[in-house]
């Protein structure tokens, strides 16, 4: 009666990594449980966890290295596995809410969320290329776009290409306080799209601030965001916290896969209890101030909920 927070899969969304081919299915050696599926059988672990209650799946490809060049191409290329296998999803399941990622970096032969020149990645050359890939994932039917790549500016640039071509209720979820972090890199290896040289400080955020995130946020918001995120979410309490404080839009927080990979890694070694640390870290996270957790413990925490 007395409890404060509790966590139900209404406010959870499901990464899920996409591959080329069919019948593929290959574990992510840093994420235990966390498989790269081909299109038929994301379509059958989105069937499958409609039916568990989950009912929002952020979707991202792992692209080979066949594929990707300079300016990430395929990314609004409509006849690429990643476009079609959106449109299929919805398709399929038009109840299901899809969220896609927005940034260059598992199409970029240089891996970066940018277009690299001379070393440097170049903010506004990426816009343009970002909203092209904006506009290719919203024609597909999808819901809601999450721009990660950092650049400034994006969110009104996206918004603008978005209702210029009339996707206006296609919905942005912006990654606002996306700090450059040590915890993504199970991702990069899911996508194999670590950076090819340098890291990603000159667009990500510095672990160290704070108040910055208050103004990414404001201008997130001015932008025309519909949702801001903090990402990490474990070692950023206190930004979500901060946040949702000063913030009128769901708040929502990214549970990255080194999170998870860490507390996979201590329960197989049996020090710790895995599922109830992954109940409380979520638990903490909404008790932070997340309306929206994104997790790869989605489907773990559904099934236990069932039991
Ligand atoms: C890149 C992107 C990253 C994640 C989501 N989108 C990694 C990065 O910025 O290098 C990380 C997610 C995770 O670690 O779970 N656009």
């Amino acid at each position: 009666m007395i409890e404060e927070t509790r966590v139900t899969t209404d406010d959870l969304i499901f990464p899920l990594f996409l591959i080329d081919g069919k019948n593929q299915k290959t574990e992510v050696a840093s994420m235990p449980g966390i498989y790269r599926l081909s299109s038929d059988l994301i379509l059958k672990e989105i069937e499958e966890c409609l039916k568990l209650g989950i009912k929002v799946f952020d979707v991202f490809p792992a692209v080979e290295d066949q594929h990707k060049d300079k300016k990430a191409t395929r990314s609004y290329d409509a006849n690429f596995f990643y476009l079609k296998c959106l449109r299929e999803i919805k398709r399929q399941f038009p109840e299901a809410c899809i969220m896609t990622d927005v940034a260059m970096d598992p199409y970029s032969s240089d891996g970066h969320d940018g277009f690299v020149k001379d070393g440097k990645i170049l903010n506004d050359e990426t816009l343009e290329i970002l909203g092209k890939m904006a506009l290719a994932q919203a024609e597909t039917g999808i819901d809601i776009l999450g721009p990660s790549d950092m650049m400034d500016g994006r969110v009104g640039y996206i918004r603008r290409v978005l209702d210029e071509n009339g996707f206006s209720d296609v919905s942005i979820m912006s990654y606002t306080a996306k700090y450059a972090s040590g915890f993504y890199n199970p991702f990069r290896d899911a996508l194999d799209s670590a950076p090819k040289f340098g890291d990603k400080k000159t667009y990500q955020m510095n672990p160290a601030n704070r108040t910055e995130a208050l103004l990414e946020a404001q201008l997130d918001t001015e932008e025309g965001a519909d949702f801001l995120m903090v990402k990490p979410a474990l070692a950023y309490l206190d930004v979500i916290r901060l946040l949702k404080d000063n913030s009128v839009l769901p708040i929502s927080a990214y549970n990255v896969s080194g999170e998870y990979s860490m507390i996979k890694a201590a329960a197989a070694k049996g020090w710790l209890d895995g599922e109830r640390v992954m109940k409380e870290t979520l638990l903490s996270i909404k008790r932070a101030g997340a309306d929206i957790i994104l997790t790869y413990f989605a489907k773990e925490f559904a099934l236990t909920q069932k039991r």
